[in-house]
């Protein structure tokens, strides 16, 4: 499996220690998930082991034997469940410990803290703001679900009798919003029906749509659908880049120095720049090309 994960098309991968680690074999997760990093081959890939919460017996030793073991070669700890801006302190601070006590660089590892219960949402500002080595917000829709005790098994799809409406657009704007304000990702996690990628598609749109940096997937399966809808579209990133140099040009004297204008048929302003900038920045973070290119009119 992990030999497999190599060869994806993903950013991002993590090796986990938490849910899908039954408890007897935690400790040779451990050892397995060091040997497979310490091997390698996952360049271009964000290297990502997922350790077991606080209230469990098992967080420190994965964060000791997994950093001991293979602390170069692992760029985030994932921390699930986290409720408290406390939860993030400690990882921190048992991170800075070790990375001092092997001489690496004091914040090289960051930590990703999904977002699982109540209590994390209601915290989300604190958590976001406990340590500089926080780079992601991520929800864990199924132990979301759980805790809130949502009537439903069916992970990412909406509760039955919810019709018409979102179950989910609450808890997602939320970490979103608070994201955004403290400049970290935020990611979408599981789609646990693996055969339903129309349903995977729905929950990827869902979260694509407000904003989301990106969705977890579970299977090789998953990753043609959640790279198509999260990767900028083409025509999308043609339009943004068109906007800037529209907007450069308008503004300019031989535009007319204006601040706002006429592109087509929609107008366009500073803030039409604004979200411009971020549509071109993806495309071109994904490696997209112009395939139309707006041109001032003649004199
Ligand atoms: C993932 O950890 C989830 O609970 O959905
Ligand atoms: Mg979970």
């Amino acid at each position: 499996m992990i030999d497999k994960s190599r060869g994806l098309a993903v950013d991002a991968l993590f090796l986990d220690l938490e849910d899908a680690c039954a408890p007897a074999m935690k400790a040779p997760g451990r050892k397995n998930i060091v040997r497979a990093l310490n091997e390698g081959g996952f360049e271009g890939k964000t290297r990502v082991v997922r350790v077991n919460d606080w209230t469990s017996p098992w967080t420190y030793r994965d964060v000791i034997d997994v950093v001991e073991g293979a602390g170069p070669n692992v760029d985030c700890l994932m921390l699930p469940k986290v409720q408290s801006s406390g939860h993030i302190v400690a990882l921190d601070l048992l991170l800075t410990q070790l990375e001092t006590s092997l001489g690496l660089p004091v914040g090289q590892i960051g930590i990703e803290a999904q977002i699982e219960n109540a209590r994390g949402l209601l915290s989300l500002e604190s958590i976001a703001a406990a340590s500089d080595r926080l780079e992601t917000l991520i929800l864990g829709p199924a132990d979301f679900m759980a805790s809130i005790q949502m009537k439903t098994l069916t992970v990412g799809d909406q509760p039955p009798g919810y019709e018409g409406g979102d179950a989910y657009h609450h808890i997602l704007m939320s970490i979103l919003m608070v994201a955004r304000a403290c400049d970290l990702q935020a990611i979408d996690g599981p789609y646990l029906a693996i055969k339903n990628l129309e349903g995977l598609r729905r929950a990827s749109s869902r979260s694509a749509a407000l904003g989301f940096d990106g969705k977890w997937v579970l299977h090789p399966d998953q990753i043609e659908t959640v790279n198509e809808i999260f990767s900028p579209r083409q025509g999308d990133y043609d339009h943004a880049e068109n906007i800037l140099d529209a907007y450069d040009w308008f503004r300019s004297a031989d535009g007319g120095s204006r601040g706002a204008a006429m592109l087509g048929d929609e107008m366009i302003d500073e803030a039409s720049r604004k979200m411009a900038l971020v549509v071109s920045a993806k495309g071109r973070l994904a490696g997209l090309r112009r395939s139309a290119v707006w041109q001032p009119p003649a004199a």
